[in-house]
């Protein structure tokens, strides 16, 4: 293979070298192009473009891979725990027992949350939506931890503060809601089993952990934990850019994951599956809708990926748990009938088949965070603390590599040059 590219614009040729991944992705460089030609490209959500090279997650949306520095998904969701995971993504290795037990440790000492980001907590309406609070709290952390800005304190203290606190944070919000006292974090207990005390646990009466239960968030995390350049992790990517702090930069992160398109999508699922049960149950009408989503407006929530094209792997991963978890807890919730009515009509119709769209790792999620007790307006909270590894990791990794501010341009099509016409003449 030619290590160049070559490119031929107003008779003139360029030669732009070519870049090989690890997993033999290929990509044409262009950082010198506009030097040397004065042509941008345009790429309307970079679908063509890699921002960055990374060593953090590995995916192949053709045949459905995904692995975080090497390690595939399938082997991760059976064998570890989502701090495991955890460091995996963000120091690049497995820890060892020895790490294992300092960084668990570490994160274990440091949930509670000052309480003067409880006094701004509680300064939001009763029912503001989870994630509101959530990117506003963990970009208020950056205040009570003046050492996170740039040219200061840039140490994992910030990262275990932030691994430590955000499922406390997010309890917070459904405690409130229930008009429930909240609970203080438990630190004899592991990381899931700790939030859910935090979540389900009340003054008045012993609370037990169920393990198929913390199992099961223990496997949803892991899948959510990292998902190479997508939206969020590309604003985290692109705000860290500019020095921002660690916490403002996972703050924009969070808003940008609240999204109905990216995270938002899982509590979206639930509620067209609702939508669908309300309405008699009928799979075959929403399928022609989505179908005509050009008039109707409507699109299947769940479905379809910007890079896979084959199957989700993490969806598959997320179906079999959904059986296995339901009946475990002897939950028979009748949407996930629907759920599977939605998926065969869909993947049997040309229109789904033609443009690849199959169920994403939304469809799913939810069934289970329901039958786990989680509400419906806090799934994507839980897409934001299973994914805080990954955006800490690609953070760490822009910064470490010295990456130059994002800064992309654009193809101007506005007015030219005009002169100023003041008020009173208009
Ligand atoms: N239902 C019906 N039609 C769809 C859907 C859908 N969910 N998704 C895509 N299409 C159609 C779309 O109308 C277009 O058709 P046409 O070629 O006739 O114009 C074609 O498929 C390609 O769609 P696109 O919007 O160009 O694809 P994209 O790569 O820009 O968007 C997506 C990817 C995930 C935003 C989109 O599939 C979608 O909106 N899905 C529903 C929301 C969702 O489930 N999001 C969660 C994604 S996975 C979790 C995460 O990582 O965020």
């Amino acid at each position: 293979m030619s290590d160049f590219a070559e490119l031929s614009v107003e008779g003139k040729k360029y030669q732009l070298p070519i870049v090989e991944g690890t997993e033999a992705e290929k990509a044409i460089d262009i950082n010198k192009l506009r030097d040397e030609s004065g042509y941008i490209t345009i790429d309307s959500g970079y679908k063509n473009t890699g921002a960055t090279k990374s060593a953090i997650t590995f995916l192949d949306g053709e045949k459905g891979i995904l692995n975080y520095r090497g390690y595939s998904i399938e082997d991760l969701a059976a064998k570890a725990t989502f701090l495991e995971v955890a460091y995996l993504l963000i120091y690049g290795e497995l820890p060892t027992t020895e790490q294992y037990a300092e960084f668990e440790g570490a994160i274990r000492r440091h949930t509670i949350v000052n309480e003067g980001v409880r006094t701004i907590f509680e300064g939001f309406p009763v029912n503001s939506h989870p994630m509101a609070t959530l990117s506003s709290l963990v970009s208020s952390l950056s205040a009570f931890y003046p050492d996170s800005y740039e040219g200061k304190d840039n140490s994992d203290r910030h990262i275990i503060r932030l691994l430590a606190k955000l499922p406390t944070i997010a309890s917070w919000s459904y405690k409130r809601a229930m008009g429930h006292p909240m609970n203080y974090p438990k630190n004899d207990l592991d990381y899931c089993s700790n939030f859910l005390h935090m979540m389900f646990s009340l003054p008045v009466e012993k609370y037990e952990v169920d393990p198929v239960v913390a199992s099961a968030l223990n496997t949803l995390l892991i899948l959510h934990a990292d998902h190479e350049q997508n939206c969020s992790t590309s604003t985290v990517r692109l705000v860290g850019s500019s020095q921002a702090n660690l916490y403002s930069s996972i703050s924009a992160g969070i808003s940008a994951l609240w999204g109905p398109l990216h995270g938002g999508a899982n509590q979206e699922v639930i509620e067209m599956l609702e939508a669908i049960k309300a309405d008699g149950g009928d799979v075959s009408k929403y399928i022609e809708m989505a179908k005509n989503a050009k008039t109707t407006g409507f699109r299947l929530f769940g479905f379809g990926h910007r890079v896979y094209k084959n199957f989700d792997p993490r969806a598959k991963i997320i179906k079999k748990a959904a059986d296995e978890v339901l009946a475990k807890l002897g939950v028979n919730d009748p949407v996930l009938e629907i759920a599977k009515g939605l998926e065969e009509a869909a993947l049997n119709d040309e229109y789904f088949i033609a443009r690849k769209l199959y169920p994403n790792v939304d469809f799913y999620s939810g069934i289970i965070y329901r039958a786990l007790g989680i509400p419906t307006n806090m799934f994507t909270v839980m897409f934001a603390i299973g994914r805080l590894p990954g955006w800490i990791a690609q953070w760490k990794e822009m910064r470490a590599t010295k990456e130059p501010i994002g800064r992309p341009r654009q193809i101007y099509t506005g007015a030219t040059l005009r002169e100023f016409v003041s008020i009173e003449n208009r």
